[in-house]
């Protein structure tokens, strides 16, 4: 079972293999903050700091989101990456 953690609130948990990294933040009260959910805002901006293999290809709505805030390559949007085939930590932007 993969393992996420988020740094800044020292907590990890274990991840479904294919959840998104959204439902594992909201289901284990990780202190990162949501908006619409759908890849589109920008709140959920991440920074991958080691598994960035284990999340899922990038959509075409993270893709230009991530162009539309000249996001770095290791930045991702958790309300859109799915957890898969191994651990993953992150911290905010
Ligand atoms: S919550 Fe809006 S882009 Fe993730």
């Amino acid at each position: 079972m993969p393992k996420v953690t988020f740094i800044t609130d020292d907590k990890s948990a274990d991840a479904q293999d294919g959840e998104l990294l959204r439902e594992v933040c909201q289901k284990n009260d990780f202190t990162l903050p949501f908006g619409c959910e759908n890849g589109l805002c920008g709140t959920c901006l991440v920074a991958i700091k080691s598994g960035a293999e284990h999340l899922s290809e990038k959509t075409p709505q993270e893709k230009e989101t991530l162009e539309v805030l000249m996001a770095y390559e290791d930045q991702r949007l958790a309300c859109q990456c799915k957890v898969q085939g191994g651990d993953v930590t992150f911290d905010l932007e």
